[in-house]
C-alpha cells in the first residue's frame, strides 16, 4: 500500500496578502512536482486570534487543537515566518509552545522566512533551526530566505529565489525516504525521484 506524503506548512505571517504565504505556496508546488503530497497550510493570520490569549493546550478551541494535531502527525513540516524584530513572530512561537515536546522527534522540517532586508537572513539558522533542534526534529539542510525585493507585489520576481526553492526541495526529497513512518511508502508521481525503498 502507498499513500501521499502528509505535508503541513505553517506560516507565521499575520497578514494577507503575505509574502511568506507566497513562499510557502511555491515550496509546496515545487515539492508536489517531485512527490505526491497531501498538503495543508496553517496560517497564523487566520487562526492566531483564536489562541493568542490562551495559556494552556486544554483550553484551545477545537479548530486550533486540530491544527496542532495535524502538525504533530505530519510526515514533513514546512515552517515559515516573516521576520519580526529579528525573529519569527510571537504567535509562531506561541503555537509551537503548544506542540508536544516529543511530537516532532525525527520529523523533517523545511525552514523558510521572509524579511524586509538581507540583514536578517540568519533568522533561519539562528532562530528557526534552534527551535526545531529543541524538538529533535530533522531540520533540512537548505532553508529559504526571501526579502521584499524578491517579489513584485505578491509574486516572486527574482529567479535566484526560484532557484533556491528548487534547491531546497531537491535537497529535501532524498531525506523524505524515511519520513513516513510505519508501513506506508510515498507514492511517486511521474517525476523521477525514488522515495519508497
Ligand atoms: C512588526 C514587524 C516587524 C518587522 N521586523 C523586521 C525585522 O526585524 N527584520 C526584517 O528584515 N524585516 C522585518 N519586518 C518586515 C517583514 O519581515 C517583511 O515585510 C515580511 O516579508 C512580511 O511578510 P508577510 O508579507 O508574509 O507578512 C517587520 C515587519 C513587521 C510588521
Amino acid at each position: 500500500m502507498s499513500r501521499k506524503l502528509k505535508v503541513v506548512a505553517v506560516s507565521g505571517s499575520l497578514q494577507r496578502p503575505s509574502r511568506t504565504l507566497v513562499l510557502v505556496d511555491q515550496l509546496l508546488a515545487a515539492l508536489a512536482d517531485e512527490v505526491a503530497i497531501d498538503a495543508r497550510v496553517i496560517s497564523l493570520g487566520e487562526i492566531g486570534p483564536q489562541f493568542a490569549g490562551v495559556l494552556y493546550r486544554n483550553q484551545l478551541p477545537a479548530a486550533v487543537e486540530e491544527s496542532i494535531a495535524a502538525i504533530e502527525s505530519a510526515d514533513l513540516l514546512i515552517v515559515a515566518s516573516p521576520v519580526y524584530r529579528g525573529s519569527y513572530t510571537g504567535l509562531f512561537k506561541h503555537l509551537f509552545d503548544f506542540v508536544h515536546h516529543e511530537a516532532l522527534t525525527d520529523k523533517p522540517v523545511l525552514l523558510a522566512a521572509t524579511g524586509g532586508s538581507d540583514r536578517h537572513a540568519l533568522v533561519i539558522d539562528h532562530q528557526l533551526r534552534p527551535l526545531f533542534s529543541f524538538f529533535q526534529a530533522r531540520t533540512l539542510p537548505i532553508g529559504v530566505y526571501a526579502v521584499e525585493k524578491d517579489f513584485e507585489g505578491y509574486e516572486i520576481a527574482n529567479p535566484a529565489l526560484r532557484e533556491r526553492i528548487a534547491l531546497a526541495v531537491a535537497r529535501a526529497v532524498p531525506q523524505l525516504r524515511d519520513a513516513s513512518p510505519a508501513a506506508a511508502p510515498v507514492i511517486q508521481k511521474s517525476a523521477p525521484v525514488a522515495l519508497a525503498a
